[in-house]
Formats: C-alpha cells, sequence, structure tokens
C-alpha cells in the first residue's frame, strides 16, 4: 500500500511494504491512487519516497510465482500515468532504487537523493530484463554503452556516481529519511512552476556503432556463461535506439520480458533468489541464541586453514592460527600475506598495503601443542590433516582448555561429526564447518550438526557463516553430508565413463561452461585435477560410506597423477592448460583389459549428462529422506555456491524437477539396466524419488504439502 499527505501544498506519496517496499499491487494502486489525490488538491509538486529504510527496491518478486505482478494496474500502467502527470513528480531516493524503484524514479520528472543511496537495474540476476522502461528510459538519460554495462551486468551504482551520469538531479544533504523528505519538498517547490514539465520518454537516444553491441554480447556472454537475458537486454537497449517512438520500443522490451519471464531460467534465478534468503535460517533454531565471536582460533595453517583464518581476519575478527613448528607457522603466515597481494582487491588498489598489514596483526600464532594459547577463544576450527586420530587427538585436549561457552567446529570433508565430538567431551558446543577451497574465495560453508549439537551452537555457527560473508546453510552428519556425499557419485559417474572408452575432455565438454553445455563452473574430471587425485583416493581408505569398494575402482586407473600440482592427471597441464593425454588413454585401456570391461568408441553427449547427473540427484532424493538437509533448495544452494552448478539451472534438485521426476527415475533404471557392473546404490531409486513419481507430484510441491502438514 502507499500513504499519501500533503505538506506545504506538496503531495507526497509513500510507497510502503516493508521490508524493501517492493511494488506489489497494493502498492501500484496506491501510487495510482496518491497521484489522482495529488491532482484533486492542487498539489503544486508530488513526492514519491519508500517508508523505512529504502526506496522500493524492485518488483514484487513474491508476485512473480502467482502472475499477480501483471495485474492491474500493471508497472507500466502506473508509469504511464506518473508520465503523463501534469503536477511535477521528484523520486526522493534513499537506500536502494532497484528494478521497478529504478523505473517508477525515471518515470518521474525528477529524482534526488541521499547520497548513501544505490540505484540499479539488477533483473538480470533473476534472468529477465528491466520490464518497465528501464531498457527504454535509462539510455535516454545515460546514452546506450552506460545502459548496457549497468542493465547488463545488473550493479547498481551510489548516488554520486548517478548523478555525475545525470540519474540523478540533485544531492540531498543528510543521512536520514527526514532529512532526505526536507530537501525533496524543497526541490519540489522550486521546480513546481517549472515548464514545460520534462520527460525522459520525450528525450532521444544518440546511436551508436554496432560495435557497441557486439562487444556488449561478447563480455556478457564471457561473465554470465549461458544465461539468456543479457543478450535480450542488448536486444531491448537497442530497441530503445532503432524504434521510431518511445512506445514502440516499450512494446518491444515488454515481448523480449515476456520470452524471458516464460522461460526456464528466470524461474530457477527467482527461485534461487529466495533460496539464497532462507538458507541460513535453520528451522527450529533460534539466531537469537549465537553467542558473540570476537577471538577465533584455527588449528592448521594449511590449504583450508590459511583461507579460514582470511576469512575472519577480513571481517576485522582476532584470530590465533595454530601450527605444529615455527616454520610451518612462518610458511603459513607468509602464504596469507601472499594470498592477500596478489588478490584482485590489491592489485586494484581497493586494499592497501596497511590494509594488509591490519589484517596480517590480527593474525597471531602459537606452536604450542597443548594449545593454552586458545584457552580464551569463542571459536576454534580445527583444519588439520583428514584423520580421525589425530582430530580426536586434538578435539580431546581443546575439551580441556577451552573456555566452557566456545564453539568447537572440525571442518573435515568426510569423517563422523559425532564421533569427533564426543572426542572433545562436550558435544553439544561441537559442530563440522565445511569451508570450501580456496576459503578465502569460495562463498559457501556447510555447516554440519551433530546429533548432540545445541541450539546456541549452531545459532553461533550460522551468524559466524553470515559475519563473514558466506552463503551458509545446515547439513546433518553422514559421510561428505551433502555436497561431498552428492560429489561422489557424479564424479564416480564421469570416471566410469573415462573407463568406458569417453575422453575425459568429452565428459568434461558435455558438463561444462563452454556456450551450449549444461554449465557447470569445471567439468568433474577437471576438478578432481584441481583438488588432487590422492585427496579423493585417502578419503575414500578412511571413510565410511558403505559402498567404497566398488567405488574406486576408477580412481585407480589415475594412479600416480595426483592432478594439477603434478602435472598430470586425467589430464596432461602445460601450467594450467590441460589437454587430453595419451598416457590416461593407455591406463585405461590396461583397466579394461584388467577387468573384462568393453570398450566403447559411441558414448554420446546425452549419456554423458544422465549418467552424471541422475545419480547426484539421486542421491540428493536420499539425503531428504534422511533429514540431512532441511530443504531441497538448501541443497540447491550449497551446489552452486560450493561447486558451481549453474543458477540459472536451479540447483540439482530444482533442476529434477525441470525434466521431470519420472525422466529421472526411468533415466536411473535404464542406465542401470544398460551397465548391471555399475555401483547398484547409484542408480536405484531413491524411495522418495518411487514414491513422488507414483503420486505424480513435483518435489517443490511436495516441500510445500510437507511445511503445511507440518503446521
Ligand atoms: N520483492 C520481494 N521481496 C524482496 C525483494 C523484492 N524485490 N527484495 C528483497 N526482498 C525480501 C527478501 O526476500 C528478504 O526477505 P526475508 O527477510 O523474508 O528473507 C528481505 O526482503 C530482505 O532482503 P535481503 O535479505 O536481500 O536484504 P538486504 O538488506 O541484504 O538487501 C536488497 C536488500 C539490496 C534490496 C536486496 O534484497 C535485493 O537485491 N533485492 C532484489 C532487488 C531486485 O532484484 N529488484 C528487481 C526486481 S525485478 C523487477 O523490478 C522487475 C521490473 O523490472 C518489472
Ligand atoms: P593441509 O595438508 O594443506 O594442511 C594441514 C595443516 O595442518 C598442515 O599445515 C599441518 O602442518 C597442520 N597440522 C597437522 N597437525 C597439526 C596439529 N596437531 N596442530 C596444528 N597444526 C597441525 O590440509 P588441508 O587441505 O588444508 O585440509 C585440512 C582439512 O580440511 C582436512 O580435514 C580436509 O579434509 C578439509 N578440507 C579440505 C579441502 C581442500 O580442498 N583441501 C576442502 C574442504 C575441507
Amino acid at each position: 500500500m502507499s500513504k499519501y499527505a500533503l505538506k506545504q501544498g506538496v503531495a507526497i506519496v509513500t510507497a510502503s511494504n516493508p521490508p524493501v517496499n517492493g511494488l506489489s499491487r497494493a502498492v501500484r494502486q496506491g501510487l495510482v491512487q496518491g497521484l489522482k489525490q495529488a491532482q484533486q488538491d492542487g498539489a503544486k509538486s508530488v513526492v514519491i519516497l519508500g517508508e523505512g529504510a529504502t526506496f522500493p527496491a524492485g518488483a514484487d518478486i513474491k508476485e512473480f510465482a502467482s502472475g499477480a505482478w501483471n495485474d492491474d494496474p500493471d508497472l507500466n500502467q502506473v508509469f504511464a500515468q506518473l508520465d503523463a502527470s501534469d503536477i511535477p513528480v521528484v523520486a526522493a531516493i534513499h537506500g536502494n532504487a532497484l528494478g521497478g524503484g529504478l523505473e517508477t524514479a525515471l518515470s518521474c520528472n525528477y529524482r534526488v537523493a541521499l547520497s548513501s543511496a544505490k540505484v540499479g537495474l539488477p533483473e538480470v540476476h533473476l534472468g529477465i530484463l528491466p520490464g518497465a522502461g528501464g531498457t527504454q528510459r535509462l539510455p535516454r538519460v545515460v546514452g546506450v554503452e552506460q545502459a548496457l554495462e549497468m542493465i547488463g551486468t545488473g550493479k547498481p551504482i551510489g548516488a554520486s556516481v548517478a548523478h555525475k551520469l545525470g540519474i540523478v538531479d540533485e544531492i540531498i544533504e543528510g543521512k536520514t529519511a527526514d532529512e532526505l523528505l526536507a530537501g525533496a519538498i524543497k526541490f519540489a517547490e522550486s521546480v513546481s512552476d517549472k515548464k514545460p514539465v520534462p520527460r525522459i520518454s520525450e528525450r532521444t537516444v544518440e546511436p551508436v556503432d554496432d560495435d557497441v553491441y557486439v562487444s556488449a554480447r561478447v563480455k556478457f556472454a564471457k561473465i554470465a556463461r549461458g544465461q539468456e537475458a543479457p543478450q535480450k537486454i542488448v536486444d531491448a537497449v537497442r530497441a530503445a535506439v532503432e524504434s521510431a517512438r518511445f512506445d514502440a520500443g516499450l512494446k518491444e522490451e515488454a515481448r523480449l520480458f515476456q520470452e524471458l519471464m516464460d522461460g526456464s531460467q528466470s524461474k530457477a534465478m527467482q527461485y534461487m533468489f529466495f533460496a539464497e534468503r532462507s538458507c541460513n535460517k535453520v528451522p527450529g533454531i533460534d539466531s537469537k541464541k549465537a553467542l558473540e565471536v570476537k577471538h577465533v582460533g584455527v588449528i592448521g595453517g594449511g590449504t583450508m586453514g590459511r583461507g579460514i583464518a582470511m576469512c575472519f581476519a577480513n571481517k576485522g575478527i582476532r584470530v590465533t592460527l595454530s601450527e605444529t613448528s615455527e616454520e610451518a607457522l612462518q610458511g603459513a603466515k607468509d602464504a596469507i600475506e601472499g594470498l592477500y597481494k596478489k588478490s584482485s582487491a590489491f592489485r586494484s588498489g581497493r586494499m592497501s598495503e596497511a590494509d594488509v598489514a591490519a589484517r596480517m596483526e590480527l593474525i597471531e600464532g602459537t606452536t604450542d601443542p597443548e594449545y593454552k594459547a586458545l584457552a580464551e577463544c569463542d571459536a576454534v576450527i580445527e583444519a588439520v590433516f583428514e584423520n580421525l586420530d589425530l582430530k580426536k587427538k586434538i578435539f580431546g585436549q581443546l575439551g580441556k582448555i577451552c573456555k566452557e561457552s566456545a564453539l568447537l567446529a572440525s571442518n573435515t570433508s568426510y569423517l563422523d561429526i559425532d564421533e569427533i565430538a564426543q572426542a572433545s567431551g562436550r558435544p553439544e558446543m561441537f559442530l563440522g564447518m565445511h569451508f570450501f577451497s580456496p576459503a578465502n574465495v569460495m562463498p559457501a560453508l556447510e555447516n554440519v550438526r551433530g546429533s548432540a549439537s545445541s541450539e546456541v551452537a549452531i545459532a553461533t555457527a550460522m551468524n559466524m557463516g553470515k559475519r563473514i560473508g558466506k552463503t551458509t546453510m545446515l547439513a546433518g552428519n553422514c559421510f561428505g553430508f551433502i555436497g561431498n556425499r552428492m560429489f561422489e557419485p557424479y564424479t564416480q559417474a564421469a570416471i566410469g565413463l573415462v573407463e568406458e572408452g569417453a575422453l575425459p575432455s568429452q565428459v568434461d565438454r558435455v558438463l561444462g561452461p563452454q556456450p551450449g553445455m549444461f554449465g557447470m563452473a569445471m567439468g568433474p574430471l577437471a576438478v578432481l585435477d584441481l583438488a588432487g587425485n590422492d585427496i579423493g583416493q585417502r578419503i575414500r581408505a578412511e571413510s565410511y560410506y558403505p559402498h567404497t569398494a566398488e567405488n574406486v575402482k576408477g580412481a585407480r586407473g589415475a594412479t600416480g597423477r595426483l592432478g594439477q600440482k603434478t602435472g598430470a592427471g586425467w589430464y596432461k597441464y602445460e601450467g594450467r592448460s590441460a589437454s587430453d593425454d595419451e598416457a590416461v588413454n593407455k591406463l585405461c585401456d590396461e583397466h579394461r583389459e584388467n577387468f573384462g570391461i568393453p570398450k566403447r568408441s559411441n558414448i554420446s553427449d546425452q549419456e554423458i549428462l544422465e549418467r552424471v547427473l541422475y545419480p547426484m540427484i539421486n542421491e540428493g532424493f536420499r539425503i531428504l529422506e534422511e533429514n540431512i538437509a532441511s530443504r531441497p533448495s538448501d541443497i540447491d544452494v550449497l551446489y552452486n555456491a560450493g561447486y558451481g552448478f549453474p543458477r540459472y539451472r536451479g540447483g540439482p534438485m530444482f533442476y529434477a524437477d525441470l525434466v521431470g521426476l519420472d525422466t529421472v527415475r526411468d533415466g536411473l533404471l535404464r542406465i542401470h539396466d544398460a551397465n548391471p557392473e555399475l555401483p547398484h546404490w547409484h542408480f536405484q531409486p531413491a524411495q522418495l524419488l518411487e514414491d513422488l513419481v507414483a503420486s505424480r507430484t513435483t518435489l517443490a510441491e511436495h516441500w510445500i504439502q510437507r511445511l503445511k502438514s507440518a503446521k
């Protein structure tokens, strides 16, 4: 809804729909009514603003799924009325004027803003384009090139840049919404007599060379691999230049918008928008119970410990890093400093020498085998070798010396959280905190609850993730938790295909980021080479996964070829550039001979896709059945943030609904029938999958029903 007031002859229309004043039907109606009321009251000008912390941050995305975003008055109808107003209308911007919010402002005659405000058209991140005049009005203000940059990347800009670009007419001094309103009223009074009333829709757009569109297309294809929206954004902006009239451009924009809205990418990306915002809210856990964390201990300064220490130092949190010797400790500190200095933030000047020094100052070291320097830490995260006995020994000692309220956490990839928790003597304060490599870069954090983890411990770990800016979700305890448990059948299937005769490059091409392919950030075999093939083998040797024996056979083919670090794995490497290696083919030939596997020369791309993805999805169903994940969307968020699953496909569980659960189930059975030697477990459809196929229910529908019946 919207509120209306008249002050000193200026009508004030306030959009109100907390928390971000999304332009729901009620808000749209309120804007139209406010405008009408202003006319009836003979107001000399109108100010439009948002209640609370922000100008409208866009269309109400919740209305997209129900279709209510299209109900009368739709945004285009509202903006047509704003555009036609004879009374000058001023948008007063604080917080975020994004998407439909900025389109509202661009439909007004003037725009003023607090210097702290941000404006932008981020629709591309939802798989759509600005569909209410944004692609037509913005180029009329900032020109084609800048409009393409803003709309195609979706990056918001600050008010002062917007002022320089002409989007904002005046920056209002002050910090608060009250100061903004006072300044906006003053501005509105100053323009109330100016005639004619300026309208962006009446401006023309300067044509540009074809090269501008071509280079935008090339850039977007690179930064938004596989996504349809950026390319249609180029079409829509071009229509602003080439349409004979403003209305015709709007019509073309609406057509392109609808095409995107009807496609699966926008549905996936809108689903991910809400999934990412819900994943750190754990059902049944009160986030207010989180304990404050001001000092973190990190045990182990290897690959993971270094990155984890950086995550906390980056947020001004004190870290004590433990290593086995002074030499190892110094090596870890030097490596951390090196990582800072190699970062793009440092190279681009966003991080100075002084910033690096301040962060290094926050990282203290200890080599005391009894960890006494960690006694007062609020949380201790262990990242030593993946060895159960070593971890148990360390936590046994920490249980003795750490303060009672300290959160104790292990970064283990696969080991049993409950067993380590017991060793600590205080399992209620124990959790897994599974970071991804490199921990200072990768956005995902998979926290793992043990059977005894307390609400306080879970809330604290979730809050730590939020504090350090990670996309954080909670898993239950099992082999590999959510992420690595699903990754196992995925990579095993990829290895199996190579055993049968596919080239590693073929498997990786089908799954990988090349145009027209599935779109994972990297193919599975390239990932294995990056992580190191020795890690996988060691993990399997030490795991308690019940199906280990039949899984290892493929990995053996690559023994001694540890991946990028040794210059050879599933590929051979020159620097970072990988190519297929005759030696791998020879190893596979030998392997086939030893195990009596016939060589196939005709493995299709479709077979690769199904054999690699379906067992992973199937494992996801088991994870849901066993309550290891609280909801399908947590799996999807983790797979995007931690494993590079394309966001525009919405994660493995969303993707399963998209291709059809019966297709997945039938595919699993078909593959298994054709390849009876493959691990039965991977291809035996999960009970939940079978049940949903039988009841013709999608996973999304099933989850909605489940939530309803839980209430
Ligand atoms: N519609 C509905 N709900 C929205 C929303 C929107 N546009 N934007 C945010 N929300 C909700 C979030 O889901 C979240 O709800 P929750 O508390 O129940 O989880 C709550 O508002 C707060 O959001 P954040 O946690 O993201 O809050 P932040 O303060 O971190 O960020 C923000 C605020 C920068 C505004 C961020 O929410 C954001 O980027 N929102 C989306 C902006 C956007 O994409 N706008 C374009 C919409 S599409 C459009 O306008 C189409 C038009 O062209 C036709
Ligand atoms: P690493 O081998 O690079 O580092 C381990 C470090 O721990 C070494 O520097 C070693 O000196 C130190 N260390 C060993 N015993 C110690 C002790 N008693 N006290 C203090 N320091 C000690 O190992 P990495 O790769 O960092 O892995 C650490 C943990 O993180 C493992 O449990 C692993 O499974 C997990 N993990 C690893 C990922 C990866 O990609 N490398 C990803 C996610 C989790």
